[in-house]
Formats: structure tokens, C-alpha cells, sequence
């Protein structure tokens, strides 16, 4: 069996993670006896730069004839001054809306190795935190018709869902709770906004489908102020396009790091995109200092969605633990604490390699 990878390195320290997280792959596809193949689809920042523009039609075709699409990161002061439509992370919204990934997995899961890096008090995340935010991808405010006026001095950007796509997010969102904790919160604004109450309705008439979840719902201030407050009431979210980018990152810093937290984007058909959900983090490129764990698990995840090899994606979640285990810390997650060590880039994927390696013998 051999799968084509298409992977987007991006900016900033996208390079660098996702190299390490192509060494996990290439190893677990050699102890498994299967073939991955890696083409590079340069997208962002170093299109802009190579190429006049931040997604380059030879990068899409790449992405689309591939079985799945590992991406780092994009953006960085350098493009900053550039219009939206030129900026690196039209890059990133333009592969997302073309392979038609509008289910966006992020799991925040509290590694219990990390339990101290965790900004709440420990009462709070006794136990450990898991919840699953389902955060839909293509549509909303993020693609809306936006504009400016003639004199500069008004603009707007649209939230606008149709049925349809709601239906497709929250069926992923019952889906995902039958095979947890069976609750699923509707996250909105249906107190002020007509799209929420919308999606309010959809999720109404489609609940009866799935007697046994439990369905609740919040508006998302409320949501943000739960999360921090009681975040273990939440089993999986399901929200908007921008709520869900806010409150992912809320979710990552309660478990202890953005470092930590991998997604799956997945449509219909046709590949997957996996990318961690943190940034391009300027400042560290390219000096081995970012923590790799973020695409190392999103490549887990890229073999559990994509390539449909459960075994293969547990044996790297278990590798990342038994890194921690070891003591292995990068910059983000190291709280110098005894027996911790600190390391770079590099040394932590080193880690995982060994321990992936021994788990598939
Ligand atoms: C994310 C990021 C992106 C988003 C940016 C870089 C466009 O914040 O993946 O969460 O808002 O979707
Ligand atoms: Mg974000």
C-alpha cells in the first residue's frame, strides 16, 4: 500500500515541526510495512515570496491528488502589510475552502505529564481534561462578503450559514459524542445573532436522531468564561467558524500548551488536512526551539483519518506520552521540575522516533 503526503511546511517554525513529524510518519510507515510518499506544496509566506502569491495553483493540484495534507504554519510580520486577499493566510483559508474541509477536529486533551503547566488551579482538572471542539471550517464570518466603503471609513464582514452547512458540522458533532462522553454543546450567539439561532434551530430538529446525547447549549461568552471555570463539563463543542477559532485556543492553554494540541480538517471526500493549531511563532523559526509534539499529533491524527491506521496513530500518541514520560520538555511545556530535560526541536522528535519505533516492533 503506498499513500501520497502532500505536506505545507509554511512560515515561521512550520518547517521546522513538520519535518520531525515526516520522520514519525517515514518511521511507523517502515515498521508497518507500508509506503508514504512526501511532496512538498509550498503555500503562505514563501509562496508570496517564490511565487506572487500565497496559494499557487500547482500547490493546490499537489494537495488535491493527495491521500492526505500535513501542513506547519503560515504568516509572519514580514507580510503583515499586505492586503487580506494577498496575505499568507488567505493561503491557508484558500486549501481549506478547496478541499472542502469544513469539519475542523481539535481535540484539547490534558497529557497528565503536563497536568503542571496548566494555568488553573489543580482542583479544576483533577481527573485530566478531554474535550473535542468541532469547530466548522469553510463558511461564516471567515468567507462572508466583506468589503470597505468608497471613503474608507466603514467595513463589514458577514456571518452567514446556511441549513446545510450547519447540518454537516452538528452531524460530526453527535457523531463524534456517541463515541465519548455522549454530550454535545452547541456553542452560539443566539442571543443576539440570526445565524445562531439558526443553528439553535438545526440542532433542535436534528437532536431526535441522537436520543442518547445529551444537548445543551451556550452562548459563547458564557462558553469562554465555563471553559476556565469548570472545564470539565464539556465533553464535545460545536460551534461557528471564529468561535471556534477563540475558543480553541482558550482549550489549548487549560491543558497546558497550544504546543500540545493537533486538528483534523475533514470534508466528504478526499484528503484530509492536519495542522497543529498554533501559529508560525516568528520569533523561534528555525531555531530548534518549537515544540514539534502539536504536528507529531496531528499526523496521528492524519493516520487515523486519512489513512484509516488506528493502531499506527495510537502507537504515536503513546510515544508522545512516553516522551513526557521520559522527562522530555521543550521550551513551552517545561515547568524545571526534576527529572525534567529540557530539549529542542530536534532531541524531542528524536524521543518520539524511539519510542514509535519500539511500539510497533
Ligand atoms: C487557526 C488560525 C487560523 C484561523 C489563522 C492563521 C487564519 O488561527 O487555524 O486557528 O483563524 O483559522
Ligand atoms: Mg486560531
Amino acid at each position: 500500500m503506498k499513500y501520497r503526503i502532500a505536506t505545507i511546511p509554511g512560515d515561521g517554525i512550520g518547517p521546522d515541526v513538520v519535518a520531525i513529524a515526516v520522520k514519525v510518519l517515514e518511521a511507523v510507515a517502515g515498521k508497518s510495512g507500508f509506503e508514504l510518499s512526501f511532496t512538498e506544496a509550498p503555500m503562505g509566506g514563501v509562496a508570496i515570496d517564490r511565487f506572487g502569491t500565497p496559494l499557487p495553483q500547482a500547490s493546490e493540484e499537489t494537495c488535491k491528488g493527495s491521500d492526505a495534507v500535513l501542513l506547519g504554519a503560515m504568516g509572519g510580520p514580514k507580510w503583515d502589510g499586505l492586503a487580506g486577499d494577498k496575505r499568507p493566510e488567505a493561503g491557508l483559508l484558500g486549501i481549506r475552502k478547496a478541499l472542502g474541509v469544513y469539519a475542523n477536529l481539535r481535540p484539547a486533551l490534558m497529557f497528565p505529564q503536563l497536568a503542571g503547566a496548566c494555568p488553573l488551579r489543580p482542583d479544576l482538572v483533577a481527573g485530566g481534561l478531554d474535550i473535542l471542539i468541532v469547530r466548522e471550517l469553510t463558511g461564516g464570518i471567515y468567507f462572508g462578503e466583506r468589503g470597505r466603503s468608497a471613503d474608507g471609513q466603514s467595513a463589514w464582514d458577514t456571518e452567514r450559514y446556511s441549513r446545510m452547512e450547519i447540518e454537516r458540522i452538528l452531524k460530526v458533532g453527535f457523531e463524534a459524542a456517541m463515541g465519548r462522553a455522549k454530550r454535545l454543546c452547541v456553542v452560539d450567539k443566539a442571543n443576539v445573532l440570526e445565524s445562531s439561532r439558526l443553528w439553535r434551530e438545526t440542532a433542535q430538529a436534528m437532536a431526535p436522531k441522537w436520543p442518547e446525547v445529551e444537548l445543551s447549549f451556550l452562548y459563547v461568552d458564557n462558553a469562554a468564561m465555563q471553559l476556565v471555570k469548570n472545564p470539565r463539563q464539556f465533553d464535545v463543542i460545536a460551534t461557528s467558524n471564529m468561535f471556534g477559532d477563540i475558543l480553541s485556543d482558550e482549550a489549548s492553554q487549560i491543558t497546558g500548551s497550544i504546543g500540545m494540541l493537533a486538528s483534523a480538517s475533514i470534508g466528504d471526500s478526499g484528503p484530509g488536512l492536519f495542522e497543529p493549531i498554533h501559529g508560525s511563532a516568528p520569533d523561534i523559526a528555525g531555531q530548534d526551539k518549537a515544540n514539534p509534539l502539536a504536528t507529531v499529533l496531528s499526523a496521528a491524527m492524519l493516520l487515523r483519518y486519512s489513512l484509516k491506521r488506528e493502531a499506527e496513530a495510537k502507537a504515536v500518541e503513546a510515544a508522545v506520552s512516553a516522551a513526557l514520560d521520559s522527562g522530555y520538555r521543550c521550551g513551552d511545556i517545561a515547568s524545571k521540575s526534576p527529572g525534567e530535560k529540557l530539549v529542542g526541536t530536534k532531541a524531542m522528535g528524536e524521543a518520539v522516533l524511539a519510542a514509535v519505533e519500539g511500539r510497533l516492533e
